[in-house]
């Protein structure tokens, strides 16, 4: 714990995992995380008391989002304790991760759609406040770089929720995303096309690009925070969390991340070799303490 009364130059900004007090290093990066959850709920549970506590401790919290099965939900908690709990969403700003190329905000299968029926709609978030990429931007490329403006003007993403692909992308950074990439038009690899397609009336038409933040740009959040459920993701978790860095797994490259934690529940955990090492540090951490 840092003395308050030293002065504390931060260092490496923006995710101040080292600082400097009275002459010595002192290095608070944690790394990745992982915790395992019984189940899909007290998984789910536990990302959103999360999020719930962050935005407590500050309202005006820049949270970047995602979508997918995996975050349904997390949102339909956070719903919750906005609704009986009076969660404050009305001065935090959102940044999606991710949109598909080709699609309005108001089509179904859009992005844009899929916050609001899940989350915007429900919560006091002011709408001007949430943003997402605009997949039908004229200038794809100007949209990126707009995109990325935004964050930076936000003062940079404090919290950043993730899932995780079946081929290990976050956001929609495929297998050999630059491992510093910024936020680009990314062509759909064939594992997401099979694991989204269905969720299309016609499958067919699923885009096949969509923009996504890059793996550089998802690094830059202060925090990161990544839940993967079921048996479907335990291969993928394994390979992200325990195996090497590498831009065929983009989720590997959490490991380079200052502060991620990431969450599973026994199902996506049982390819991991580590088990019982961070079923201990859930059980005796204090930094947990309040969420056993
Ligand atoms: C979506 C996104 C993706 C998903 C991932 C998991 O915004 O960024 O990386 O998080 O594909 O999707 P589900 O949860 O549907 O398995």
């Amino acid at each position: 714990m840092l003395d308050t009364f030293n002065e504390q130059i931060m260092c490496f900004p923006p995710d101040h995992s080292f600082s400097f007090s009275f002459g010595r290093w002192l290095d608070t990066t944690l790394g990745v995380e992982l915790i395992i959850r019984p189940d899909r709920q007290s998984a789910s549970q536990l990302v959103a008391r999360i999020v719930a506590n962050e935005l407590r401790i500050n309202p005006r919290l820049v949270l970047g989002l995602a979508t997918g099965g995996t975050m349904e939900s997390v949102y339909a908690l956070l719903v919750k304790e906005h609704r009986e709990s009076k969660l404050d969403f009305s001065q935090c700003q959102t940044f999606n991760l991710d949109e598909y190329v080709g699609l309005a905000a108001s089509d179904k299968n859009s992005y844009h759609q899929f916050m609001y029926e899940h989350l915007f709609s429900h919560v006091n978030i002011d709408l001007r406040n949430t943003h997402l990429p605009s997949g039908l931007s004229p200038d794809l490329e100007g949209e990126c770089q707009r995109y990325e403006g935004m964050i930076l003007e936000a003062g940079g993403i404090d919290l950043q929720l993730l899932g995780i692909g079946k081929a290990g992308h976050i956001g929609f950074n495929e297998p050999l995303s630059a491992l510093r990439s910024r936020t680009r038009v990314k062509a759909l690899a064939p594992t997401t096309i099979k694991q989204n397609a269905p969720l299309f009336d016609d499958p067919a038409k699923m885009p096949r690009r969509a923009i996504t933040m890059g793996v550089g740009t998802i690094l830059e959040a202060r925090r990161c925070l990544l839940l993967a459920t079921g048996a479907a993701k335990a291969d993928i978790i394994a390979q992200a969390v325990e195996g090497p860095i590498t831009s065929m797994v983009t989720a590997s490259a959490l490991q380079l991340h200052p502060r991620c934690t990431v969450i599973v529940d026994e199902d996506a955990s049982r390819k991991l070799k580590e088990k019982e090492y961070y079923r201990w540090i859930f059980e005796n951490e204090p930094e947990w303490e309040s969420y056993r």
